[in-house]
């Protein structure tokens, strides 16, 4: 499933791959317009890190020609060096470095960024801490004793750090105790613990993701300074923050699960229009009210259909427009066949009011409803 194009910059020659994983170990860096980084990046790891046994891969989704830039850098760089540049970007950050994980070839697999705001010097010293502690993670942490996020912008980006790796930590308890960083995009894992076919990231959290699907066994942290952007600005943005929340959700609840949540909020939504509707006919018009009770459904039902289609199921969707309308709509007033003779007990043989019976009857279905799906069509 790889795109794009992976080139062995070094060392001979583009596009040929050296030799079976004998590395000790594979930094992975995953880059979006970072021309004015990689030259400074290259030289300091280079000058941390052991030329034999090192290698670099660069996961890169640019329009800035930053792969060129790293090639000219490489040209000044001991180290074996690889570029893999992408045309479509899948997965943003978190796409880029397991695309580098499949490419990697060490005992040893490193993740940070290319801005200089994880100090390359810190790279040697996360393995030695694996090496060690014979740990299978290694963390490098903002928030462990000795480490400080000084390079973050603001007040503001400490609040959104602070919030996050808050609200994570308390929904991913017993696969964080042992991390106070789970947010951290610097990191070194053992290969042998790495299972980079799990990983589904959606955006920055890749660490998060990581941790929560492949289990490492022992996790240490290093602490270390978050150091301010070298050139160039941050790529996170506010549609990050919602992929964020999403990539969490996700995670925590499964897919599935969560569709059915956003289902279930759509559909109570649907309340609001269906009464509103009914109230209109009933006060302005005088067709009978179970008449209008099925206009009201109808019109909910639609309502219930552009929300679904267009918040839940956009880029799931399998067939035109109206054949999907037409499922959904047959679906959306099966339950009037039960629900007008309801409805009908209800005001003319109780003496309900119409709408008071119509919500009524829309409980009552959305608990059968549920009943049906929770027994029969599930078993929770
Ligand atoms: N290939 C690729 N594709 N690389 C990307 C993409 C993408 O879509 N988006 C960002 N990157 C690269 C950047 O070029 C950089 O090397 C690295 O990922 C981090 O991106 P920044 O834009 O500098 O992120 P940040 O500084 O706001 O956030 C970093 O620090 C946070 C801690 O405060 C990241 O490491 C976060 O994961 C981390 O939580
Ligand atoms: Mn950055």
């Amino acid at each position: 499933r790889a795109s794009g194009r992976t080139r062995a910059v070094l060392p001979g020659e583009i596009g040929v791959r050296p030799g079976p994983a004998t590395l000790r170990q594979s930094i992975i860096v995953p880059t979006y317009n970072e021309r004015d980084n990689v030259t400074a990046l290259l030289a300091r790891l280079a000058a941390a890190l052991p030329h034999d046994g090192t290698e670099i891969v660069f996961v890169d989704d640019s329009t800035d020609g930053t792969p060129e830039a790293i090639e000219e850098a490489a040209r000044h760089c001991p180290i074996a060096i690889t570029v893999h540049h992408r045309e479509q970007g899948e997965g943003g950050l978190g796409g880029a470095v397991v695309e580098g994980m499949r490419l990697a070839r060490g005992e040893w697999v490193v993740v940070m960024d290319a801005d200089l705001q994880h100090p390359p010097e810190i790279v040697p010293d996360l393995i030695a801490a694996g090496l060690r502690d014979g740990a299978d993670l290694v963390v490098g942490s903002r928030y462990a004793g000795g480490g400080d996020t000084g390079g973050l912008a603001d007040g503001y980006r400490k609040l959104v750090s602070r919030g996050s790796t808050l609200l994570v930590k308390t929904l991913f308890r017993n696969s964080l105790l042992a991390v106070s960083d789970p947010m951290s995009g610097l990191f070194a894992i053992r290969a042998s613990s790495l299972d980079a076919t799990t990983l589904r990231p959606l955006g920055y959290k890749i660490l998060l993701e990581l941790i929560v699907r492949n289990r490492p066994g022992r996790i240490v942290e290093v602490p270390y300074g978050f150091q301010a952007r070298h050139a160039g600005e941050s790529k996170s943005t506010a549609a990050e923050g919602v992929r964020f929340l999403k990539h969490v959700a996700g995670l925590r609840f499964g897919p599935a699960r969560l569709r059915m949540l956003a289902f279930a909020l759509i559909g109570l939504s649907g309340l609001l229009p269906n009464q509103a509707i009914l109230w209109a006919l009933l006060h302005l018009t005088d067709v009978h009210y179970t008449a209008a009770a099925v206009a009201a459904n109808v019109v909910a039902v639609g309502w219930n259909f552009v929300l679904t289609d267009t918040l839940l199921y956009r880029n799931h969707r399998r067939r035109g427009p109206a054949g999907r309308f037409a499922r959904f709509f047959l679906m959306g007033n099966a339950d009037l066949l039960l629900r007008i003779p309801l409805l009908a007990l209800l005001v003319s043989g109780l003496h309900l009011g119409v709408l008071a019976g119509n919500l009524l009857t829309l409980v009552a279905s959305f608990v059968v409803r549920f009943l049906i799906s929770d027994r029969v069509i599930y078993r929770a």
